[in-house]
């Protein structure tokens, strides 16, 4: 359990921790090129960590020395069968997206995962590979313990499937068992999810009635590539949000990745009222980076409508406690998806306001907070249900409280924020 005091304000100024989603990606496709890549600011949070533990069972030889990843990467038909499980831990975009390799490589291997991760749907690529003409045998048809059992003659079928919920994991899952195809796969999303993938790998985008249309191939190249990877924005909105709501706060975040497909809760907090400012700007291999300043202005309710929900997903309960003090009443609907994140998030951030004494109602798909620019929250333990996005935002409520409040299972934050603690100290002006 960890303390958090009532604070005065938080000023200072921080580095975020790599960009969890670019570091996964960076590191798969590394290990499918043929040849040498170098990744520059690889996450020494637990799921990158977890992505490189996979590749090396999968026969990939990879070294770290710091931040810096060297991998060895053995070719599209390269990978070995795993002797054992494949343990992804707690990562779903390591689950999701591997699953999406191993089938197009013709690789039968089974996945297991933590308890979170053990109880999160694979249904979703399960159906369109399924398609693609890969078996499964998954705990109830649909749960880690997972065995891929990819057609016998490395035979994919191509599909063109349309996203029935907007999902970069599903998109990329079906995009990455395309690139073993001989005939290719087109994913079809009428909502843009984050475009890492279609970044990282140069695919082009065909925009038809609104909708982004993609293709992947045995014939789209893998480029050996020098990754950098930028600051991770979802690390840096916890920031945003207590910089929004901390009276006299001014924080400033180093090196944020800024991709437009994953900045929706910066635009909201502005739309707000939130002072918030990039400087710096500039493209790092493939993706948009700068440095952040956020000073407290205080803020007023808005609505985020469902369309806007999937680029601000993982934002969503920092952005709930951001409505807790702001003026007037704000609400989100079109987020029945957050119930399958690490933890059921609508139910966590939900659990989160009550303890403070905020004014709300859970909604199955969305919150309704009703805000107060005065609001104190009361002394409370929260329960972070082992969920990194969860512990966060519980210590930033916390610490605009007045008394004590704790935090269970805190040290889960190493899943994408390792410094979390450590940066709050830093900023806190007792
Ligand atoms: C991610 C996609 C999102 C997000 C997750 C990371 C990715 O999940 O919540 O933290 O890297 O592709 P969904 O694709 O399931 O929405």
């Amino acid at each position: 359990m960890k303390f958090v005091h009532g604070l005065t304000s938080l000023k200072g100024s921080v580095v975020m921790p790599p960009d969890k989603s670019i570091a996964h990606r960076a590191a798969m496709f590394a290990s499918i090129a043929d040849g040498v890549s170098v990744i520059e600011n690889y996450a020494l949070a637990a799921d990158p960590q977890t992505t490189l533990s996979c590749f090396r069972q999968l026969g990939v030889s990879i070294e770290q020395s710091g931040t810096t990843v060297t991998i060895h990467g053995v070719g599209r038909d390269g990978l070995q069968k795993p002797e054992a499980p494949v343990d992804c831990g707690n990562s779903g975009t390591t689950a999701r997206l591997l699953t999406g390799i191993l089938s197009g490589a013709g690789i039968s291997a089974t996945l297991i995962g933590d308890d979170s991760l053990s109880s999160r749907t694979m249904r979703r690529i399960i159906g369109p590979l399924s398609a693609m003409g890969v078996s499964f045998e998954a705990r109830d048809g649909d749960f880690l313990p997972m065995t891929i059992k990819p057609s016998g003659d490395r035979h994919l079928i191509p599909i063109r499937y349309e996203l029935p919920i907007p999902s970069a994991q599903v998109k990329s899952c079906l995009l990455l068992a395309g690139l073993f195809g001989e005939q290719p796969t087109t994913v079809i999303e009428p909502v843009v999810s984050r475009d890492h993938t279609e970044k990282l790998l140069n695919l082009p985008v065909l925009l038809r009635d609104g909708a982004r249309e993609i293709q992947t191939s045995r014939q789209t190249p893998i480029p050996l590539q020098s990754y950098a990877v930028p600051g991770d924005f979802s690390a840096a909105a916890f920031w945003l949000v207590a910089g929004s709501i901390y009276p006299g706060a001014e924080i400033v975040l180093e090196n944020v990745g800024v991709n437009p497909t994953r900045t929706a809760a910066m635009d909201i907090l502005r739309r707000m009222g939130a002072d918030i400012t990039l400087s710096n700007q500039r493209e790092r291999v493939s993706e948009p980076v700068a440095d952040i300043t956020v000073r407290y202005v205080g803020l007023t309710a808005t609505e985020i409508l469902p369309e806007e929900v999937p680029n601000c997903i993982d934002e969503l309960p920092a952005l709930s406690v951001a409505m807790a003090f702001a003026r007037g009443t704000s609400r989100f609907t079109g987020a029945g998806d957050l119930r399958h994140k690490e933890s059921d998030r609508l139910a966590a951030t939900a659990a989160l306001l009550r303890g403070a004494g905020a004014d709300f109602q859970e909604h199955p798909d969305g919150l309704v907070v009703h805000g107060n620019p005065d609001f104190r929250p009361i002394s409370a333990t929260y329960a972070s249900l082992h969920d990194h996005r969860i512990a966060m935002s519980a210590a930033i409520l916390a610490g605009r409280g007045k008394g004590k409040s704790g935090v269970k299972d805190a040290s889960c934050t190493a899943i994408s924020y390792p410094s979390f603690w450590d940066d709050l100290s830093v900023l806190s002006v007792l």
